[in-house]
């Protein structure tokens, strides 16, 4: 079944505080109510406030599910200014003739240079020692003071080899001269693999010869604590696991206890389960770098972000192919 194309004027939601120029031109073909405080609606909210909607702009902290979809019936198209669907019910969009876009490509170069400052972080402890000398206890310099581990020249292990892996592969290799090995649902062409100096492990062997490990992968249930206590034992005494991907790929409690441990030298993640809120014993975990879910946050990339969910929501609402689409 599809959505019916309005007879009446359009209607868009903008669900969060975005630049406000970058909205502008959807006011050409649409009304457009905006979000200048920038709350989060529950459900319940963004399903009356999208009822009479044809277009909706959102963020990843607004969920579409079929609940809301039944709710909508002139929704048209979701246009996601994130590369990541995992909010989205992409059957129940389908199934309704809903088209959904999102923003790949834009954010690529920004979030892989952000997943090695999240890694080099990790590596080098530069959050203990930021928080060490802030809290006035830096005395003398010392030989073994936040002593970590090299990032240049080791072995990086690359879970999720889409766009932000390659471009995190590349950094790593022809950057810091790293060795990088990968894992991926698929294998990539031969001539991508020398062009990265990449080579191909299955996930048990990529994690015992890596050093550092690095989750890029879309999230998908399949994905769900794919990095558990198994996974975490299997890497190496003191290696460093670093998150950009989605919170459920790793298993918090598992985490926590393998740094607790010593076991994992160091941890990165921008990610987690159930953010904003953080897990009490990441909290209180040695040796682990938190940030909240920034890794494409700069200003030209989420600029951006949202130019190109604007552009789309502008051709589907114009009875244009998306640019974008979710293939
Ligand atoms: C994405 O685009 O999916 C990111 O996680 C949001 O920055």
């Amino acid at each position: 079944m599809s959505n019916l194309v309005a007879d009446g004027p359009l209607r868009v939601l903008v669900a969060r505080a975005v630049f406000p120029d970058v909205i502008e031109p959807l006011r050409a073909v649409a009304e457009v109510e905006t979000t200048p405080d920038d709350a989060i609606a529950t459900p319940e909210a963004l399903r009356q406030r999208l009822a009479d909607k044809h277009g909706a702009f959102i963020t990843g902290s607004e969920r579409i599910d079929a609940a809301l979809l039944d709710a909508c019936p002139q929704l048209l198209v979701v246009s996601t200014m994130t590369v990541g669907v995992d909010h989205i019910d992409l059957a129940a969009c389908a199934e309704r003739g809903v088209t959904v876009t999102h923003a790949p490509d834009v954010l690529t170069e920004t979030t892989a240079d952000f997943g090695f400052a999240l890694l080099l972080a990790a590596a080098r402890q530069v959050g203990e020692a930021e928080r060490y000398l802030r809290a006035g206890q830096w005395k003398k310099w010392s030989v073994d003071l936040f002593a970590g581990a090299d990032v240049h020249g080791a072995t990086l292990g690359i879970v999720g080899m889409g766009r932000i892996g390659q471009a995190i592969a590349r950094r790593a290799a022809h950057g810091f001269n790293m060795r990088v090995l990968y894992h991926n649902r698929k294998r990539l062409a031969a001539h991508l693999e020398d062009d990265l100096r990449a080579s191909y492990r299955e996930l048990p062997e990529l994690l015992c010869e890596s050093r550092h490990v690095l989750l890029a992968l879309p999230y998908s249930p399949a994905a769900y604590h794919l990095i558990g206590a198994t996974e975490l034992a299997q890497m190496q005494p003191g290696a460093t696991l670093v998150n950009i991907a989605r919170g459920g790929v790793v298993d918090e409690t598992a985490l926590a206890h393998a740094l607790h441990s010593g076991h994992l030298g160091a941890a990165g993640l921008d990610v987690f389960e159930g953010e904003p809120a953080v897990n009490p014993a990441l909290l209180a975990a040695p040796r682990l770098v938190l940030t909240p879910h920034i890794a494409s946050s700069s200003i030209p990339t989420r600029r951006a972000m949202a130019q190109l969910a604007v552009d789309n929501l502008v051709a589907v609402l114009q009875g244009q192919p998306p640019i974008t689409p979710v293939a």
